[in-house]
Parts: C-alpha cells; structure tokens; sequence
C-alpha cells in the first residue's frame, strides 16, 4: 500500500524583520476602549497587541518590493514606475488603460462620476460602504442583487458572492435597462464574509448585461483571492492557476475599481482600469482635479514601483495557498469550538456573528460594536464591526438600515502574523464567547454624516 503524504500549507518566505508587539494590561485596555468610545477605529495602534481590524494597507511587503521604492522615480510627470505599473496592469489584470489613484475610493469616486447620472440605478452584488457612498453621491441609487444565501451566515454555499439573475432581471424589468448604466461586480464579497463569486455565474451576468447594454464595473480589490477559490471549487478550473483565472474573470468585465492596499500587498495605492477609450480620457481628466496627475494620481513614484512588484506576487498560487490557508486555520479551530461564524469561511478573515453570540441583544443595542470591544479588552485583538453601525442609514428615511448581517471582523493581514498568532484569537474569541451572557450593548452618542462607523462613539448600557 502506498503511504500518502500528507502536506501542510507553509508561508512560502522566511522572515527578515520583525516589529515587536505591546500587550496592554487589562485594565489598561478597558480604559483605551472607553476613550475611543468603544470604537476600534479610535484605539491608538501602539495599544494593540494583534491587529485584525482591516487586511487594507496592513500587508508586510516583499524584500524585492522593498527593493523597488528605492527604484522610485519621483518625476512630476510620467516616471518610469507608472509605465511599469501600466504594464503589469496590463499583463497581469489585462485591462487596456490605467489611472492610478491613491486609494480604491477615489477609483469609485471617479467611476461613479463618469457614468452614473442622477436617478439611476446600480445594482451589485452586496454593497461596500466606500463602493454605495460614491454611487450615492454621484445621484444613484443601489440595489442589492446578490444571491439571498450571501445573507444567511450559515448557509454553505461555496460561491455567496453570486448574482441572483433573477433579482437582476426584475430591476431591469421594473425601472428600464437606460437607467441602469452598469452592474457593481465585487471579487471577493466584503460585507458578505469575504465571499468568492463562480466563473460561472459571472460570466452568465455578462450574457444578460450585454444583452441590455449594460456595463460591469469590476471592484477587483481581492480578485486573486477569489481567483484561488475558484481553482479550489469551481468543477474546471483545479489545473488552472491563479494568474490564469485573475485574467478570465476580468476579461468578463468593462471596468476595475482597485483598492491595492488589499491584494496588492502594497501599504497605499489603487487604480482605475478600463477597456474603454472614452471612460479613459475622462478618467484621466478628472483624476488631475481630485488625485494628481495621471501619471501618479496621488501616489508617489515608489509606491506605483511597489505595487507593480505586489500585483505579480499576488497571484502566485503557493502565495494564495498560504494566504487563505491562515485564514482557513484560524476559521477552522473557530468553528471546532463551536463559535458561529459566517460559514464557508471566506478568504481574507473570519467574521463572527453577533447575533448568535449575543441573541440577548436587539440589533439596536449594537451586538457587533459590542462584541468588538469586548474582544479588545479580553485580549488586545482589535476586530472591525461590519452590522449596523456600517450599514449607516436609509437616506429617505433616516432610519438605521438593519442589515441581516451583524457580524464582527478579524480580518487578516497578508504575510504578517504566525499560526501562533492565530491560536491566541481563537483562545481569546472563545473566552468571550463563553462570557456573552454578561454583555449590555452599546448606545452611539456621537454619529458623524457619513461612513459613521469610522468615528462614531459610543458609551456602555
Ligand atoms: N472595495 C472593497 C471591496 C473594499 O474592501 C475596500 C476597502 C474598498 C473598495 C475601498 O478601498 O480603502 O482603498 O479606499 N476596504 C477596507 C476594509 C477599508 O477594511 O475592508 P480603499
């Protein structure tokens, strides 16, 4: 009989240099959360000892990207890192034209500018607070089209970032294709648990739109991680590699949004991409009035060298493997201890329900806010709400939107953290979980206008 191996997943680089970590004591940490309003996006980052608030602009970069910002040239106009950057762009992500921007807002904010007119509708496959905000500010409206298991945190579907075709046909049905310049298409789905969309379903998105005339904007920001859970799940593609099916989905699309600060495994950048000549001579135009000029839009010329090195290493298969496999590890032992989580586990953290964690508490009394907190002081990890305080309000009505999902973040940087690490959060998670009966929630005392979760404060029940 034949022995089988059995292999691990192991990060495909050794370590160079460290940063040492702090760890508050207890008591320190219950007054750090109550000066920041119980909101950790008002901690101070020197008084966190494991920081799972975002995967954005938090990735450890390569010694070649290292390498690469000493190669920055800093020219006003047209340095030598924007053509390497436009190529990459173009061999790695096959998208025709590039705008860099310094992050992937000002891309949204730029897309959402040139082609959404006021009145119209945008649909998407689950919205992004930045990604909604900008349509909004630009006279749309959007309208959720995912697949209705994208919403149930215990549905096993592998692909939760699909489209419902139905739900997209009604709107066209209901308000007119003329209204709907294009459909918002996110690899992978944030809010959604960081959930994958299938080859499949997207290129029977592209079959209805084109049917109609409308256009697919592609927010690319975690595209090789949906990539990698493609080659994992989709029947077809396990012989394709990661690099091959980046390109395959994003042939299926008009235009890319890119917050770099994510896949990209650069600490800031982003970029508009487009097939289409005319979006990008307004692109361009406009980037010199919000961003820079078009050869920087706002970034430097490092930072542009930096991100054209992190493109190419993003969609390495082995680098993918170890990426998602971390996050797999943490999920895994987890959902071993029996603590709800969104399930599948998706691929850039694991988000944890608060409203099974904390079924005492009404959506109102903020369980996620909550649970976040209450993390910190257990432990020193920071998390990141994403229920109702980053569903912010219907602006008709002014109500809170009561999301389905009330879930709580610990998002995983890329390359940065050991399995260690990993083993702490989850001893940490399941002590809180067995103390859930005590929390009180939250009541918001300071709500700032827009993308409130950023600042907004709170004070204990
Ligand atoms: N789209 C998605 C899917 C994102 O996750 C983000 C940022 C953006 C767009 C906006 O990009 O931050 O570069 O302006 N997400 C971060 C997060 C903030 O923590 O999930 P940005």
């Amino acid at each position: 009989m034949q022995r089988i191996k059995k292999r691990s997943w192991a990060e495909p680089y050794k370590i160079k240099m460290v940063e040492p970590l702090r760890m508050l004591s207890r008591r320190e940490r219950e007054q750090a959360i109550r000066e920041a309003g119980y909101n950790t996006f008002l901690l101070r980052s020197e008084d966190v000892y494991i920081d799972l608030l975002t995967d954005s602009g938090t990735s450890a970069m390569s010694d070649r990207q290292w390498a690469g910002l000493m190669l920055g040239d800093e020219a006003y106009a047209g340095s030598r890192n924007f053509y390497h950057l436009e190529e990459t762009v173009r061999n790695v992500y096959g998208y025709k034209y590039l705008v860099p921007t310094h992050q992937g807002r000002a891309a949204e904010h730029l897309i959402s500018k040139i082609l959404i007119k006021p009145g119209d509708y945008i649909p998407g496959n689950m919205y992004f607070t930045t990604t909604k905000l900008h349509q909004e500010l630009a006279g749309g409206k959007f309208v959720d089209v995912i697949i209705d298991e994208a919403h149930d945190p215990e549905s096993e579907h592998p692909f939760k970032g699909n489209v419902d075709l139905d739900k997209l046909q009604a709107l066209i049905d209901r308000v007119g294709a003329d209204k709907i310049p294009y459909i918002a298409i996110a690899t992978t789905v944030n809010m959604a648990g960081g959930q994958p969309i299938s080859l499949e379903n997207l290129r029977a998105v592209r079959e209805l739109t084109a049917k109609y005339g409308i256009q697919i904007v592609h927010d690319m920001t975690r595209v090789a991680e949906n990539a990698y859970m493609i080659q994992q799940n989709e029947p077809g593609y396990a012989d394709k590699t990661v690099a091959e099916i980046v390109k395959e989905i994003n042939s299926l699309t008009d235009h890319a949004t890119m917050s770099a600060k994510k896949d990209a495994l650069v600490n800031i950048g982003g970029f508009l991409a487009t097939n289409d000549p005319d979006v990008f001579e307004q692109a361009r135009n406009l980037v010199v009035v919000y961003e820079g000029l078009h050869t920087y839009g706002g970034l430097a010329g490092r930072d542009m060298e930096a991100m054209a090195i992190g493109i190419k290493e993003s969609v390495m298969d082995e680098h993918q493997k170890a990426r998602v496999g971390q996050v797999h590890y943490l999920g895994k032992m987890l959902l071993d201890a029996g603590i709800p989580v969104v399930k599948p586990i998706g691929t850039h953290g694991v988000f944890l329900d608060a409203k099974r964690f904390y079924p005492h508490l009404p959506q109102d009394k903020f369980p996620a806010q909550t649970l976040a907190a209450e993390l910190y002081v257990d432990s020193g990890v920071r998390a990141m709400e994403r229920g109702i305080v980053s569903a912010g309000r219907n602006p008709e009505t002014g109500d809170h939107n009561y999301p389905k999902l009330e879930l709580v973040r610990l998002t995983i940087p890329r390359r940065v953290y050991t399995q260690a690490h990993m083993d702490v959060v989850a001893e940490s998670v399941i002590e809180v979980y067995e103390q859930a009966g005590k929390a009180k929630g939250l009541k918001m005392v300071f709500e700032p206008k827009y993308l409130r979760f950023f600042q907004a404060r709170f004070e204990k029940l």
